[in-house]
């Protein structure tokens, strides 16, 4: 026993020499670890753009040179050159995303914006918000009736955002309220799926602001057809998102589906439907979220099928059915045949004609009941047109 105890006496020195040595070891590789990965978060990022390399590197000094600029810290910017701004983690900046601008890549985008709180009640007074979605290659010749329509109105109850062609620039003046509502957009070619990517780059920027509650994605040729208070009401209050989609047997909607979409997609599941949708943030998050459906039509709605007709109106009614109304609130007028619909002009413009376009004398489902208001916006207008929808008494359209 004893001789036991003083060989044990004698490790137990040996052990904690072993003990030290290792712990200086373990200190080594740690520090090395770390040193290398600091090393490979600057050359692993090489794949990505410039850009990015250069955003991280400002970033990095941003946090040394600004961390005590601002006690509330709703805004920290670097001082030295680069020019980079950037929220920082506040209530403030999470609530109303001040910069639209940012470098994150669709895929980030789309995660971001499938968040959904767990927690039911907000730790803020939650105005629901109509976001205002323009899709459009170049100018917005209805600005200056958009402006009218908005005049004098809440802000804390719309948030407007444009998706444009990359490189163009909107060019309103500071006081619009379209200023500074460029999203980050890329190219986006007609009948392509790339127009399907822009409509899912619009819901996905918009779904960051947590108020955002209806989305409505209008063109370049779209007009409201009543004012800010009745839309308001009307999306706010509809249980529903309006969405067009229906079973077209021919040519020009079965006509397009593709056997290769079997088994995931079949030709009775196929819809149709016109791309301008308004609907609410829990479908809009669901669609931002699909992947599986998204890359089918990817793959195989190519050739003379325009996936923007078809992908939302198939996607949802297979799944989230029972979340659409299937009709549209966009007026548009088919009755002319062939592929594009009529297009107002000048001539047009009357009072009478500018009313009828808000159901031309029917109703239309509204949640469980109907309603006589079936259209809240109607398109095609021409440029043309502005003068005198600019000129129609306010009374007519109530803006
Ligand atoms: C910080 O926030 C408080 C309360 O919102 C406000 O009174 C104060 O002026 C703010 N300070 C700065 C420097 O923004
Ligand atoms: C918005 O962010 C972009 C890049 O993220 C930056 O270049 C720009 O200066 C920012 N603008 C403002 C007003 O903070
Ligand atoms: C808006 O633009 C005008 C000139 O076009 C300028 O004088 C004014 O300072 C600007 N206002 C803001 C808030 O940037
Ligand atoms: C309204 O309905 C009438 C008859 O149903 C039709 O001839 C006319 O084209 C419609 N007008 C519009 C603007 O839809
Ligand atoms: C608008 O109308 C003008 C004159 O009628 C025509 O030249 C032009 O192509 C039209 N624009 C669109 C986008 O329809």
């Amino acid at each position: 026993m004893l001789c036991e105890m003083v060989v044990f006496k004698d490790l137990s020195v040996g052990l904690m020499k072993v003990v030290y040595v290792l712990i200086v070891f373990v200190t080594g590789i740690v520090i090395g670890l770390m040193s290398s990965s600091h090393v490979d978060r600057y050359f692993t990022t090489q794949p990505y753009s410039l850009d990015r390399i250069r955003a991280s590197a400002s970033l990095d000094s941003m946090y040394k040179s600004s961390v005590t600029s601002d006690p509330n810290c709703s805004i920290r910017s670097s001082g030295v050159g680069s020019c980079v701004t950037e929220d920082c983690l506040s209530m403030e900046s999470f609530r109303f995303p001040k910069n639209l601008s940012h470098r994150m890549t669709d895929e980030e985008l789309f995660w971001r914006g499938s968040l959904v709180p767990e927690k039911k009640e907000y730790p803020f007074d939650r105005m629901p918000k109509i976001a205002f979605m323009f899709l459009t290659r170049g100018r917005l010749p209805f600005v200056p009736l958009w402006e009218r329509f908005f005049k004098g109105q809440d802000v804390r109850k719309y948030s407007i955002y444009v998706h444009t062609d990359p490189m163009f620039e909107l060019g309103v003046a500071n006081t619009s309220v379209f200023y500074k509502r460029q999203i980050p957009s890329q190219a986006v070619k007609w009948g392509s799926v790339s127009l399907v990517d822009a409509e899912r780059r619009l819901l996905g920027n918009a779904l960051l602001d947590f108020s955002n509650e209806r989305f409505v994605l209008l063109s370049e040729s779209c007009i409201p057809i009543h004012n800010f208070p009745t839309i308001y009401k009307y999306l706010v209050n509809s249980v529903y998102s309006y969405l067009d989609s229906y079973d077209d047997p021919s040519k020009y909607g079965r006509g397009r589906y593709s056997r290769h979409m079997k088994p995931d997609i079949r030709l009775r599941d196929w819809r149709k439907g016109s791309q301008w949708f308004e609907m609410h943030r829990e479908l809009a998050i669901k669609i931002i979220s699909d992947t599986k459906y998204y890359n089918l039509f990817h793959k195989y709605c190519t050739e003379d099928c325009y996936p923007d007709e078809h992908y939302m109106p198939t996607f949802v009614h297979m799944f989230h059915g029972s979340l659409n109304a299937d009709r549209t609130v966009t007026y548009v007028d088919w009755s002319i045949g062939g592929p594009h619909p009529k297009s107002f002009g000048p001539k047009d413009i009357t009072d009478s004609f500018m009313k009828s376009l808000r159901n031309n004398g029917t109703t239309c489902s509204f949640n469980k009941g109907t309603t006589p208001v079936c259209y809240l916006f109607a398109r095609k207008f021409n440029e043309t047109a502005l003068e005198p929808l600019l000129k129609l008494d306010p009374e007519v359209l109530g803006y």
